[in-house]
């Protein structure tokens, strides 16, 4: 199964957006007088917008109509927006934009699957808009992950069957999402939450395409 492409996550592997998320998630919670830690927030890195909300509102056991659900989802994306319009090209994690240039430059395809509806804005504030010869987000997809669509859909744009597809993720969801896929997962992070993960590493500085190539052989 030679490697014709790699698919990112955004959220996590590229950029760490988990704490805009939890600042402004925390500011809902507090608003709803819902007592919400940074440890609850593991639980929402890959989930999505409203799948978020839903989780945080289970902590608090809050039962809200849909309509004040989606107005509460859309203040806090607000919220949100106002973190990441002023992030910056530093805001790329160690390592991405290199092991990236090197797999391009080796000829293999890059394309990132978020779910983020936001990944436009993002990669446009850390200068990467230009970079991915794919993009599939949460603006194209219906099913969040653990569902396989974000990188059926990423594997497609590019042309690439998804056995060829090596998938980076850092949320127990997104891990899952690429397995289902059919596609090898490395897992970004912590050994406990990505067990299922072909192989772990603590950061895309851990990657280069020497690295890569070991783990299609074996
Ligand atoms: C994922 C994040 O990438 O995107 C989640 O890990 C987030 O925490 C999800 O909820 C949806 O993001 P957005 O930007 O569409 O609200
Ligand atoms: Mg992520």
């Amino acid at each position: 199964m030679p490697i014709k492409a790699c698919i990112f996550d955004l959220d996590g592997v590229i950029v760490d957006t988990a704490k805009y998320h939890f600042l402004a998630w925390k500011r809902l919670a507090d608003m709803l007088k819902i007592n919400f830690t940074e440890n609850d927030n593991e639980r929402l890195k890959g989930v999505s917008r409203m799948a978020s909300l839903n989780i945080i509102l289970e902590i608090g056991n809050v039962t809200l109509d849909e309509s004040l659900k989606e107005k509460y989802a859309t203040l806090k994306n607000t919220w949100y927006v106002d973190y990441i319009s002023r992030m910056t090209p530093a805001e790329i994690l160690p390592g991405s934009l290199e092991f990236i240039t090197e797999l391009k430059n080796a000829g293999i395809k890059v394309a990132l699957g978020s779910a983020s509806k936001n990944t436009p804005l993002i990669i446009k504030q850390v200068g990467m808009d230009n970079l991915f010869d794919a993009v599939a987000d949460g603006n194209v997809v219906r099913n969040a992950k653990p569902d396989p669509e974000v990188f059926i859909i990423a594997a497609k744009m590019l042309g690439v069957l998804p056995e060829n597809c090596v998938v980076f993720e850092d949320a127990a969801a997104g891990v899952e999402a690429a397995l289902n896929a059919g596609m090898l997962c490395i897992g970004i992070g912590s050994k406990q939450i990505l067990k299922k993960a072909n192989i772990i590493v603590s950061g895309l500085d851990k990657m280069n395409l020497k690295r890569l190539m070991k783990i299609d052989k074996a």
